[in-house]
């Protein structure tokens, strides 16, 4: 593949100036590894716009000459979606600096925000307004709106709010051709046809780089109730959340299930972490109940109710509810930092799979016996998103595993776990995307109508694959030098 050429690069320099263009190996270098440090790719410069016209000469550049484009925010991807591929041909094109909230609109529920905003930043923004925007995630510190819009971004509000996808009203996108797609405009009703704004949701910055999302907001919190609960598996887990659901309905804002070596691995590597409970438990829970409403029944009354009922029910061994703020935040915490827990702990291959919800406690047990017995020595735990059916099914390395462990036997493992994902009638990527990490699979395993059409909305829209190549759809193998 062609290094990009060297009259391009001055042009892109000139276009965009100092503040927004540098081939400085230093100020490159953390853009072209992706945070669990398993990918690595080359870049010989580093685009940051500005602003939306800005991002579209870029890409009209970049066209003429063939130059493919990463785009990239908070480059915090799970499955190396916003790294660049490893022989240098592609620049890097960052949203950081477009970082504006536009506006803000408490009586329609809706903020305008740029692709760079960080998410964490988002919520102050809208909290201030009294409003809240309800997608928050562990990465919530260094994810942007670009990146969660262009990744359909889950996390752990998903249960009452919906993914990205559902939050997302409007965006403003460049197409490959440098066109602007303005679709901000948060219309309820809109019958033109295909519907450009839930193409580029998910699509991984390969049909286009989103400048800029409408998205949705809801009533600010008026007070929260969180509860931590050890329970004897994800089957009574399961039945716990039923009856949450049956009694609190709407208030019930997060269900997050938390196996005990997760826990462990927390309290390990994590500073200033403690358990909430005494004693051991196999599984636990972490809930929260919310209300906006001042009619409504004050949370830590109705959790202390349900937890009652429940244990009354068999349906839970412990629990507690956060007495401050504080320690509504040290429970989140525990579950928040499981990624980088582990991370600190040693290699892992993590799967984020989703099978239908009533079918996961079984899965989760199943699946996790099947792969301990075939692979001695490894650790799994699953965790997460419950009642989403989503969890994340991470195999973890033996005691000093060999430095390939990862690449060797997660050449035989993850296959594994992918095959018995389908076989329950799942998906092998339920929140993190398909990225680089799971092109391979994801050809292997999905429906032949669904990959079909993959590559040729993707042929119709950049045939030359320059938007983030490498990424979600397999390089057309019959792709012409431009
Ligand atoms: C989580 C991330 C890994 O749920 O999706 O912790
Ligand atoms: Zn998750």
């Amino acid at each position: 593949m062609n290094a990009p050429s060297p009259e391009l690069l001055e042009k892109l320099a000139q276009l965009l100036g100092p503040k927004g263009y540098t081939a400085d190996r230093d100020a490159i270098a953390p853009w072209l590894t992706d945070w669990r440090g398993r990918f690595h790719g080359e870049s010989v410069a580093l685009l940051s716009p500005a602003n939306v016209d800005e991002v579209a000469a870029v890409m009209r550049l970049a066209g003429e000459y063939g130059a493919p484009l990463v785009p990239q925010g908070g480059n915090s991807s799970m499955v190396g979606g916003a790294t660049p591929p490893a022989d240098g041909s592609a620049l890097i094109l960052s949203l950081r600096r477009m970082n504006r909230v536009r506006s803000i609109s408490p009586a329609d529920g809706v903020v305008v925000a740029e692709a760079g905003v960080i998410l964490a930043n988002l919520h102050d923004a809208v909290a201030e307004q009294g409003m809240r925007f309800p997608l928050t995630l562990g990465g919530k510190g260094s994810a942007t709106v670009g990146g969660l819009v262009s990744t359909n971004a889950g996390g752990t509000q998903v249960l009452r709010f919906g993914t990205m996808r559902a939050l997302t009203l409007g965006v403003e996108a460049i197409l490959p051709d440098g066109a602007r797609f303005d679709g901000l405009n948060p219309l309820k009703k809109d019958n033109r046809g295909y519907d450009i704004r839930h193409l580029l949701v998910g699509a991984e910055g390969t049909l286009g780089v989103i400048t800029a999302a409408s998205l949705r907001l809801v009533p600010a919190i008026l007070d929260r109730a969180v509860g931590w609960i050890g329970v004897d598996g994800p089957h009574q887990a399961l039945k716990l959340l039923r009856l949450i659901e049956g009694r609190a309905g709407d208030a019930i804002e997060g269900f997050e299930i938390v196996p005990a070596d997760s826990l462990a691995l927390v309290l390990r590597h994590i500073p200033g972490t403690r358990a909430p409970l005494g004693g051991d438990h196999p599984w636990h829970v972490l809930v929260e109940l919310d209300r906006s409403d001042p009619a409504a029944q004050a949370p830590a009354a109705q959790l202390e109710g349900l937890l009652a009922a429940a244990l009354n029910e068999g349906l839970c061994r412990d629990a507690t509810i956060a007495t401050s703020e504080a320690q509504a935040e040290a429970f989140w915490k525990l579950r928040d930092s499981i990624s980088e827990a582990e991370r600190a702990q040693g290699p892992a291959l993590q799967h984020d799979i989703s099978v239908p919800v009533a079918a996961m406690p079984d899965f989760m047990l199943s699946a996790a016996e099947t792969i301990r017995s075939a692979y001695p020595g490894v650790s799994v735990s699953a965790y997460g998103h419950l009642g989403d059916g989503n969890v994340h099914f991470h195999v973890r390395a033996p005691e000093n595993p060999p430095a390939d462990w990862q690449k060797t036997a997660g050449a035989a493992i993850s296959p594994h776990v992918h095959d018995l994902v389908v076989a329950a009638g799942g998906s092998i990527s339920a929140e993190h995307g398909i990225g680089q990490m799971k092109l391979a699979e994801n050809a292997r395993l999905a429906d032949p109508a669904r990959l079909m059409a993959l590559g040729a909305i993707k042929a119709a829209l950049d045939p030359k694959h320059l938007l983030n190549p490498g990424k979600l759809v397999p390089l057309a193998t019959d792709r012409t030098a431009p």
